[in-house]
C-alpha cells in the first residue's frame, strides 16, 4: 500500500480564470444559452485549427452526426471508420441510418491502414471517416487518403476528437484534410466545458448546413422561419466562457503533455513487457499515453493497489454487443486485449510520472 493519494487517469484541468470568467459573466446578466462568448470561442478555435468556420455544438459525438449529414451522407450509404475508436465514431452515424463499415488499424498509429480500406470500398461507399488517434496520423502520410478519396468520389471526414494541438507533418492540423473535421472537449480532453464539441470546414455550404442542424432548421438566430428539418444541439456561454479560457492554456498543455509522454517512454524504456506506440512527437500531441502491457489486467489490478489509476483501451467494436459483426481484426483485437491507459493529466508533476514508472517496473521484475 501507499499514502500517496489515488492518481487518477485523467482529470480536467480547471483554474482560477476560469471562476473569474464565470463570474464576470454571470455579473453581466447573460442569456447563459449561447451567444457573444459561444461567438468568441468559435472564432478562438477556427483561428488555432486555420479553420474558415468552426460551429460548436453541445457535444463531440453530434457534432459527427452533424458534420455527416451537412456533408450530404444518408441513411443507406456506407462509411468505412476504424475498429479501433470510440464507439461514438461508429454511432453517430448509425444513429442516422449510415452504415458503418469496420476496417481494422495499422499497428504502429492505430489509424486506419489504407490498404485495408482500399480493399473495403465497394459501390456502397460514401465515405472514409479517419480517426486520428492520440493525434496520431497514418503512417503513409493524409495525403495518400486525400488521394485514395478523390480517385473513388468519397468523402474524407475526420473524428479529431482526440486531436486538438496535432498537426500533420504539412502544417495543416488535424481535423483540416477532410471536407469537415470533429472535436470534442469532454472531461478527459486537453482542454475541456464539460460537455462540447465542434465541426470544422473551409465548406461555406457545409457550415451553414450545420448551423441549420443544430438550431432548428433556424436560418438565422431568434426567427421561426425554417427551411429544413433541425434539431437543438446549441452550447452555453457558460461552457464558451470556460472554453475560451482552456484555450489560452492548450499552447502550454501541447508542450506538457510532450514532456510526459517523453518521461513515460525513458522511465520504462527498460521494461520489456511495456511497448509504445509510434508518436511523432514534433507534430502531434498526445492525449493520452497508450501503451501494450503484457498481462494488462494483472498490472491494472497492482497499479489500484498502488493508488494509480488507468484505464483499458477501446475493445474492437465489431465485438461490441451493439455491433456483434461476424471477422476478425488482428490490430484491433490486440490493442483490446492488451491496450491500457496511464495516468495522462497535464497536471500530473514528475515526481507523480516516475512514481507510476516505478512502480510499473516492480509489478514486472
Ligand atoms: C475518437 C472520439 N470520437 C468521439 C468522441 C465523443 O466525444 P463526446 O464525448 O464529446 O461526445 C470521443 C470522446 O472520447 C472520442 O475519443
Amino acid at each position: 500500500m501507499t499514502d500517496r493519494e489515488f492518481i487518477m487517469q485523467m482529470q480536467p484541468w480547471f483554474g482560477d480564470e476560469e471562476k473569474q470568467s464565470l463570474n464576470d459573466y454571470m455579473d453581466g446578466g447573460g442569456f447563459i444559452t449561447e451567444f457573444k462568448q459561444t461567438e468568441a470561442f468559435e472564432n478562438q478555435l477556427a483561428e488555432y485549427v486555420g479553420a474558415k468556420h468552426c460551429i460548436v455544438v453541445n457535444n463531440g459525438t453530434i457534432s459527427l452526426s452533424l458534420a455527416a449529414l451537412a456533408c450530404g451522407l444518408q441513411a443507406g450509404d456506407e462509411v468505412i471508420v476504424p475498429n479501433y475508436t470510440m464507439v461514438a465514431t461508429p454511432n453517430s452515424l448509425k444513429m442516422f441510418g449510415i452504415e458503418p463499415v469496420f476496417v481494422d488499424v495499422e499497428a504502429d498509429s492505430l489509424c486506419l491502414d489504407i490498404a485495408l480500406v482500399r480493399e473495403a470500398i465497394n459501390e456502397k461507399t460514401k465515405a472514409i471517416m479517419l480517426m486520428p488517434a492520440n493525434g496520431r496520423y497514418p503512417s503513409v502520410g493524409i495525403d495518400a487518403f486525400e488521394r485514395l478519396a478523390a480517385e473513388h468520389n468519397l468523402l474524407l471526414l475526420e473524428d479529431a476528437a482526440q486531436s486538438l494541438g496535432s498537426h500533420y507533418p504539412d502544417g495543416r492540423h488535424i481535423g483540416m484534410a477532410g471536407m469537415a473535421g470533429s472535436f470534442s472537449f469532454s472531461a478527459p480532453k486537453i482542454i475541456s466545458t464539460g460537455q462540447g464539441g465542434c465541426v470544422v470546414t473551409n465548406d461555406d455550404d457545409v457550415a451553414d448546413k450545420v448551423r441549420k442542424l443544430k438550431d432548428f432548421g433556424r436560418t438565422s438566430g431568434g426567427n421561426d422561419y425554417h427551411e429544413s428539418l433541425g434539431l437543438n444541439f446549441k452550447f452555453t456561454d457558460i461552457q464558451a466562457c470556460i472554453g475560451i479560457e482552456q484555450m489560452k492554456k492548450l499552447p502550454w498543455r501541447v508542450e506538457r503533455k510532450k514532456e510526459i509522454y517523453r518521461r513515460y517512454q525513458s522511465g520504462l524504456a527498460h521494461i520489456d513487457e511495456i511497448t509504445f506506440f509510434v508518436q511523432d512527437l514534433t507534430y502531434t500531441t498526445p492525449w493520452f499515453i497508450d501503451v501494450i502491457a503484457q498481462s494488462r489486467d494483472q498490472l491494472v489490478a497492482f497499479l489500484k493497489t498502488q493508488n494509480i489509476g488507468t484505464r483499458v483501451m477501446y475493445p474492437p467494436i465489431n465485438k461490441q454487443p451493439a455491433y456483434n459483426i461476424v471477422g476478425e481484426h488482428p490490430v484491433s483485437n490486440l490493442i483490446g486485449a492488451s491496450g491500457l491507459w496511464l495516468p495522462s493529466a497535464a497536471q500530473l508533476s514528475d515526481d507523480t510520472i516516475d512514481y507510476i514508472c516505478h512502480s510499473i517496473e516492480k509489478f514486472y521484475c
